[in-house]
């Protein structure tokens, strides 16, 4: 969406704070043991509490609240029986409307003890995240902030999942501007408006550039071996640079 009044922008701030504040408890509630299912709830109680609605159930009836995903699950992993162990890497993705507005955050967890790899891994999904967030200003190319991600993850030898992409939000989960790619592709001639809400979730990958979708109709895995991250903000393209919604405090 693009906003257009000052209300608009309090109300998304509003759910960007509460969506950002359930994947920080999330995230610390994470330990060996816990089911992805009791995390999940975990997630929808404070959802609940905050007068808000899982976004991926009432947009697709996803079935879960929250997108929970391990290690070779890259994106919406199903909540449910499998326990979370030790040195496990937890991708969690935390998306919910209030008052008809909608925020959309995620992040990658890794369960000590973690490889140095997995650490370095952490580390850079979140600079590329910034590295594109660093590139939002409105008339800008949209292209700009794939074009910076890349350049970064170049740098570090890593592979960007070419079948995630970053996406308008803010009436829905997913609305215009659609596909937004977290690499450079330089036949989108798009600007970022003034007021335009989108997210920015690049998927940093030690291994292949393509994701799969298992059986289960959701679940998105990585086949080959290799990990991949994703750290996600919403953001509001203005005159002076990014506006990031999805902040806790
Ligand atoms: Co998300
Ligand atoms: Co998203």
């Amino acid at each position: 969406m693009t906003i257009s009044n000052a209300g608009e922008l309090d109300r998304l701030k509003a759910i960007g704070r509460i969506v950002a504040h359930v994947l920080e408890a999330m995230g610390k509630a994470i330990e060996p043991g816990i089911t992805t299912a009791e995390l999940d709830r975990l997630g929808e109680d404070l959802l609940d509490r905050a007068g808000a609605r899982s976004a991926p159930r009432t947009d697709y009836e996803f079935p879960g609240a929250t997108c929970i995903s391990i290690n070779e699950e890259v994106a919406h992993g199903i909540p449910g029986p499998r326990a979370i162990r030790a040195g496990d890497l937890v991708n969690i993705d935390v998306s919910a409307e209030k008052d008809g507005f909608y925020g959309d955050t995620g992040a990658s967890f890794a369960v000590p003890p973690v490889e140095t790899s997995i650490k370095a891994l952490c580390r850079d999904g979140r600079r590329a995240l910034w590295a594109g967030i660093a590139a939002v200003r409105a008339v800008r190319p949209l292209n700009e902030i794939g074009k910076r991600i890349e350049e970064f993850s170049d740098k570090g030898g890593y592979k960007l999942i070419r079948n995630l992409a970053s996406h308008g939000v803010g009436r829905s989960l997913h609305e215009e501007p659609k596909e937004i790619a977290t690499w450079y592709d330089q036949d989108d001639r798009r600007v970022m408006q003034e007021g335009s809400v989108f997210t920015i979730e690049p998927f940093l990958s030690t291994g292949p550039e393509w994701v799969d979708t298992e059986d289960d109709g959701w679940t998105l895995t990585m086949l080959g071996g290799g990990r991949a991250v994703q750290y996600e903000h919403t953001v509001v393209a203005t005159r002076n640079g990014p506006l990031v919604l999805t902040v806790a405090h």
